[in-house]
């Protein structure tokens, strides 16, 4: 065994990668083969000296593009003062960064509990539904990701490899289909797809799941790793009215939608529905570590100390980075530059459907948008989202997938991006539409 081992720097990517594959799990499945060196802004810089346009966000994370000075200067203060003290003490970044979400969450959700990632937000939503409830039946929808972890992939439903020899999930499971008016099997149109959605939840409470069985539903406002799909607007609302008939909780899952993508700083902001359990992660600290679950404090309190808790959930680095992401969110009019290019991407996009009958819909909230890509018969084309990622990428810009099917086009700029960032995106994008779909 050799505890200093002299390795070569290299700055040729298929040496990285070769050493990758002697040591990492190949588990970790990567949308690109770019080994990064450093990033800044909205580009990527490899370790081979080249630089990408970064429509990814490190999978709507960096929303304020990378290393945004405010926010690496707060880390890094912080780490200069108090990197860990976790449950042995308190700390202020996470009491203030708490008072600061309460003050923009909706509604009453107003105490937080800080956890590491995604999954661990989920994991604590559900758990903190069923303590509260006493009820443990959860429901789902199909084309969901909440996570890896056992809890949160059992409520998965994105892409059923994610589930593949994982068996026996999480029991009192249910799911039940996301309104999605593209691809609606009972014909297209708002009306017919709430329809189908709802009957198909009604059979299932007075035939499979008692309602007072059921601890919560959980939800995407806007379903992300499963197609990037807008629900009509009347979705969360008659969803929040089937729950409080029942005393059912209602957790929105915001870990992608939330933090700004979609022009409001949380998804349900757009649908003027209050959840009673939020869920946030990815972007709330531009890159560190950090999740939180949101509630009322009447839902809260009731959940008793050491009920649940973290070693590293609510790190004192990655909350005063948190902190200092809200203030850039103020101060730069973030939610604004959202909604503008949003829709100028949009429109453009729209523009381009006209032209390019290999774009089936084009969708989206603020930057959180995605084209799907059709065969002449419909059918969902996975192989055209491959080819035209390849070319951006290939052109200088990353683009990520997302949907069942693969077909999906997810476009995640920074929230940030400016106009001049936009339009080279943009000629890019454009560009392998006419190469390969054309
Ligand atoms: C809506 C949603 N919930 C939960 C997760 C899981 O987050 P993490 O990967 O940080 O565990 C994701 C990740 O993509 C997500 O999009």
């Amino acid at each position: 065994m050799k505890l200093v081992k002299e390795i070569p720097d290299s700055d040729s990517q298929e040496e990285w990668l070769a050493r990758e594959r002697a040591h990492l799990s190949q588990v970790l499945y990567r949308y690109t083969p770019l080994v990064v060196d450093h990033a800044r802004g909205s580009y990527l810089y490899t370790v081979d000296g080249r630089r990408y346009l970064d429509f990814a966000s490190g999978i709507a994370v960096t929303n304020l593009g990378h290393g945004h000075p405010e926010v690496i200067r707060a880390a890094k203060d912080q780490l200069d003062r108090l990197v860990h003290i976790s449950v042995v003490a308190h700390h202020e970044p996470a009491i203030q960064l708490a008072e600061r979400i309460a003050d923009l969450a909706p509604g009453k959700l107003d105490k937080v509990f800080f956890a590491n990632s995604g999954a661990e937000a989920v994991e604590g939503a559900i758990k903190l539904a069923r303590y509260v409830t006493g009820r443990s039946a959860l429901i789902a929808f199909q084309g969901a990701f909440h996570g890896r972890t056992y809890g949160a992939l059992s409520l998965t439903a994105s892409k059923s490899y994610y589930r593949e020899r994982y068996e026996p999930f999480l029991p009192g499971v249910y799911h039940v289909p996301y309104p999605y008016p593209y691809r609606n099997p009972t014909g297209p149109g708002d009306a017919a797809t709430l329809d189908y959605v709802f009957n198909f939840i009604d059979e299932m409470l007075d035939t499979r799941v008692p309602p007072r069985n059921v601890a919560a539903f959980i939800v995407e406002p806007v379903l992300g790793e499963g197609g990037y799909v807008v629900p009509p607007a009347d979705f969360m609302p008659r969803l929040r009215k089937l729950c409080d008939q029942h005393g059912i909780l209602l957790i929105a899952d915001e870990v992608q939608s939330g933090y700004g993508r979609t022009g409001k700083m949380f998804a349900c902001e757009q649908t003027g529905v209050v959840p009673d359990i939020m869920t946030l992660a990815k972007s709330i600290a531009s890159g560190l570590p950090l999740s939180a679950v949101v509630a009322s404090g009447r839902l809260m309190d009731q959940w008793e100390p050491a009920a649940h808790g973290s070693t590293f959930g609510g790190n004192p680095v990655s909350c005063a980075a948190g902190i200092a992401t809200l203030d850039v969110f103020t101060r730069e009019h973030i939610l604004a530059n959202a909604t503008d290019k949003g829709a100028e991407l949009i429109r453009r996009l729209r523009d381009l459907q006209q032209r390019s009958p290999a774009i089936g819909e084009v969708r989206g909230l603020g930057l959180m948008v995605g084209v799907e890509l059709v065969g002449k018969d419909g059918a969902p084309d996975k192989a055209l989202q491959k080819k035209i990622r390849q070319v951006c990428l290939d052109s200088g810009l990353v683009v990520l997938s997302c949907g069942a099917h693969d077909n999906v086009l997810r476009l995640v700029p920074p929230l940030n991006i400016s106009q001049a960032e936009l339009d080279e995106g943009w000629e890019i994008l454009n560009g392998a539409f006419q190469e390969v779909a054309a």
